[in-house]
C-alpha cells in the first residue's frame, strides 16, 4: 500500500509517519510538508533512514505540485493532516488559514478522485463544535452537534470537513473525518500552550496564561490520536465522522502548576495575561462512536503522557532552542510583549 501523509514534518503527521512505519512495515509512506514556520524536517530525522519513507516538500496549495506528486506514486491512501493550526495566528491573519485549510483540501480532493484513491482521510478538530459552558461538565461533543465556529481558524476546518464530507456524497469518493481533542506530546511547536509553558519554565520566564487559567482542554496523548487515525483510515465507515478523545479534561492553570511542579520551579514564574479574542471556554468529547465501532480507547493516562513529554523536552534542548532563537522571537514579542 502507498500513503501519502501530508503535513508530514508538523507535530502529529510526523508522529503519524513513525506510527504508520511501525504498525505497516513494508507499506510506502510519503511525507510531504511545506516546511511552513511549523514544519520541522528534523522531526523526520529517524523517519529518514527508513528505506519505505519518502519526503518530498510540497505545497498543498501548489496544484501542479501536488498533482506531480500523485502521478509518480499512484497513493492508494491519502490523510491530510497539512494545515494552518493556530488559533492566535489565525485572529491575526486569516487568509492563510483559508487558503492552506480550505483551497488546499480542495486540491487534494480533487487529486484524489481523479486517481481513484482507496480513501481520504480529513484529520478536523473538535473546535468546530464552538466550546461548551464550564460548569455544564455533564455536556460533550457528539459527531451530531451543528458546528459552531469561534475562530478563523476553526471556520476554515469546519469549511474543510465539510468540503471533504461532499466529495463523499457527491462524487462518492471514499471519505472519512476525524475531530480530535488538544493533543501533546513529542514534536510539538512551542507556540502550543503545553510547550510554551514547558520552554518558559525551564528558561526561568514568565507563563502566560490567558484571562483567569479556567477554560478546559481535553487531553490526549498524540500516539492514542495516531491509532485512532490509523483504525477509522482502515476499518471506519464511508463518509462518517469520529470524534476522537479520552475524557481527560484539565484546566489550564492545572496543567500549568503540575509542568512549574514536575519541573521544581515556583509558581511565582505564573503570569495572568489580556485573554484570547472569543476564547472558548471548555472542550470535551465524547469518544462512544469510535470506541463502539472501532474499539478503539486511548491507552496513554495523562499523568504518564505528561511525564515523558516533559522528559522529551528536557532530553531534546537543542530541538527547541533552534526554534525559539529563530524567527519565533517576533513572534513571542508581538504576541506576550517583554513578558
Ligand atoms: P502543526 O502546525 O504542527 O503541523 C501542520 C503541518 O502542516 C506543518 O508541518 C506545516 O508546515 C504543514 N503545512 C502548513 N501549510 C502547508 C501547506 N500549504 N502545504 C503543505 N504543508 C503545510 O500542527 P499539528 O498540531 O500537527 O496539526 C496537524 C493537524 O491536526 C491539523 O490539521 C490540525 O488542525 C489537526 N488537529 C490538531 C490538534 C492539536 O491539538 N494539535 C487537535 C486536533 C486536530
Ligand atoms: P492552544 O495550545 O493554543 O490550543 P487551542 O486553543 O487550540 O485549544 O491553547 C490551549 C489553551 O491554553 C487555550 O485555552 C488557550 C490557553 N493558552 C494560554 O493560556 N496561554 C498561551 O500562551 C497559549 C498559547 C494558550
Amino acid at each position: 500500500m502507498k500513503y501519502l501523509v501530508t503535513g508530514a514534518a508538523g507535530f502529529i503527521g510526523s508522529n503519524f509517519v513513525y506510527h504508520m512505519l511501525e504498525k505497516h512495515k513494508g507499506d510506502l509512506i510519503v511525507g510531504i510538508d511545506n516546511l511552513s514556520y511549523a514544519g520541522n524536517i528534523k522531526n523526520l530525522g529517524e523517519a529518514e533512514k527508513n528505506s519505505n519513507f519518502i519526503f518530498r516538500k510540497a505545497d498543498i496549495t501548489d496544484e501542479k505540485g501536488m498533482a506531480a506528486i500523485f502521478e509518480e506514486f499512484g497513493f492508494d491512501y491519502v490523510i491530510n493532516f497539512a494545515a494552518q493550526t493556530h488559533v492566535d495566528r489565525s485572529i491575526d491573519d486569516p487568509g492563510i488559514f483559508v487558503r492552506t485549510n480550505v483551497i488546499g483540501t480542495q486540491i487534494l480532493l480533487d487529486l484524489a478522485r481523479k486517481h481513484n484513491i482507496k480513501r481520504f482521510h480529513q484529520i478536523g478538530t473538535d473546535e468546530v463544535y464552538g466550546d461548551l459552558p464550564l460548569e455544564a461538565t455533564d455536556s460533550f461533543f457528539v459527531e451530531t452537534l451543528p458546528l459552531k465556529t469561534s475562530s478563523p481558524y476553526s471556520a476554515s476546518k469546519a469549511a474543510s470537513d465539510l468540503l471533504a464530507l461532499s466529495y463523499n456524497r457527491t462524487f462518492g469518493l471514499s471519505v472519512t473525518v476525524s475531530r480530535c481533542s488538544n493533543n501533546y506530546g513529542p514534536f510539538q511547536f512551542p507556540e502550543k500552550f503545553i510547550p510554551l509553558m514547558l520552554i518558559n519554565a525551564m528558561n526561568d520566564k514568565h507563563l502566560p496564561v490567558y484571562g483567569d487559567g479556567m477554560n478546559v482542554r481535553d487531553w490526549l496523548y498524540v500516539e492514542d490520536h495516531c491509532e485512532a487515525v490509523d483504525l477509522i483510515l482502515h476499518n471506519g465507515r464511508d463518509g462518517e465522522i469520529y470524534n476522537i478523545g479520552g475524557h481527560n479534561e484539565m484546566h489550564n492553570i492545572d496543567i500549568v502548576k503540575l509542568i512549574l511542579k514536575e519541573l521544581g520551579k515556583p509558581e511565582s514564574l505564573i503570569s495572568y495575561v489580556k485573554d484570547r479574542k472569543g476564547h472558548d471556554l471548555r472542550y470535551a468529547i465524547d469518544p462512544t462512536k469510535i470506541h463502539n465501532e472501532l474499539g478503539w480507547l486511548p491507552k496513554t493516562k495523562f499523568a504518564d503522557g505528561i511525564k515523558s513529554t516533559i522528559r522529551w523536552y528536557v532530553d531534546n534542548k537543542e530541538w527547541w532552542e533552534e526554534i525559539v532563537s529563530g524567527e519565533f522571537r517576533e513572534y513571542y514579542k508581538k504576541m506576550y510583549g517583554d513578558l
